[in-house]
């Protein structure tokens, strides 16, 4: 039907593609709620190692969440967007005082974890417990754009999307659409003549014309922002020393953020300190020096 991915077609496309991702082979969810917070910012091919590394080193929430947070910031070296770090071991604390030790199989449950979305707690119940769900990301979001030839709100991209998960077929449903995102109806270009759903898929029947539907639907992101020469690109700088277990005094954090020729590259690290300790991912002492949690 036009403007509804054709399920079989997708399905068919998407057997056995990628089972090979470590996280396909497990249904911990701890695990899986690992290396989906491990995704959101950071490309597949970079989180498979470390994803290997932080489960040995935390293997069930229980050990991370008797870790000092500063540790899980550690292991966290290289993947970007740092709070993500400080949420799980967050999450983490949560799990063992409210349930145990095991991630719940509850979306209410989940939603009330500490930095749990509605992608993350959906992509739980669906790859972990293997429920009927439907896990909206982003390239979901511009698949189903395109699909209804509309820009389409938060909302009726997760209801459009729960209405067509094929029943007991959650788990390879959303894995499918979810590669079918990343590697056909990608953003920019997307191959619309090797995709299992064009046929139903308005905007290309539509010829495709602009604007592209998916292009400001809310469950689309806009990109990152530019990281070189950024503020965060400092501030990423300064969390790497203090990643090697030193403290950092005052004096340093310009140097740290390796902001000595950036104008008013003091206050903008001094900033930078304030806001890594407003984040939980440094502590300040009483002479100000910075050090992990
Ligand atoms: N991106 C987000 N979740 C993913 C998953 N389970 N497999 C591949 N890419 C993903």
């Amino acid at each position: 039907m036009l403007g509804s991915p054709d399920v079989e077609a997708v399905l068919a496309w998407s057997a056995g593609r990628r089972d090979e991702l470590p996280w396909r082979q497990t249904r911990d969810p701890w695990a899986v709620l690992v290396s989906e917070l491990m995704l959101q910012q950071t490309q597949v091919a970079r989180v498979v190692p470390r994803w290997h590394q932080f489960l040995e080193r935390f293997p069930t929430a229980l050990v991370c969440a008797q870790a000092p947070v500063g540790d899980v910031v550690t292991e966290w070296a290289g993947l970007g967007y740092n709070r993500r770090a400080v949420n799980l071991h967050r999450a983490a604390v949560a799990v063992v005082a409210q349930h145990g030790g095991v991630v719940p199989d509850d979306l209410d449950a989940l939603l009330a974890l500490p930095g749990l979305g509605p992608y993350t707690a959906r992509a739980v119940l669906a790859f972990a417990y293997e429920r009927d769900v439907a896990v909206v990301d982003t390239n979901v979001g511009r698949i189903l754009a395109r699909q209804r030839g509309e820009r389409l709100t938060a909302r009726v991209a997760q209801t459009f999307a729960d209405d067509i998960v094929p029943i007991g077929m959650g788990w390879s449903w959303n894995q499918g659409l979810l590669d079918l995102g990343a590697l056909v109806c990608t953003k920019r270009s997307p191959n619309c003549e090797t995709c299992p759903t064009s046929t139903t898929c308005s905007w290309f029947c539509g010829g495709s014309s602009e604007p592209d539907p998916a292009i400001g639907s809310a469950a689309v992101s806009k990109g990152q922002s530019k990281f070189i020469g950024s503020f965060r690109e400092g501030r990423a700088r300064l969390l790497d020393v203090l990643r090697t277990g030193v403290e950092v005094a005052p004096e340093q954090f310009r140097d740290a953020c390796g902001w000595n020729e950036r104008e008013g590259g003091h206050l903008d690290a001094v900033r930078a300190a304030d806001s890594l300790v407003r984040d939980g991912l440094a502590i300040a002492g009483c002479d100000g020096a910075l050090s992990l949690p």
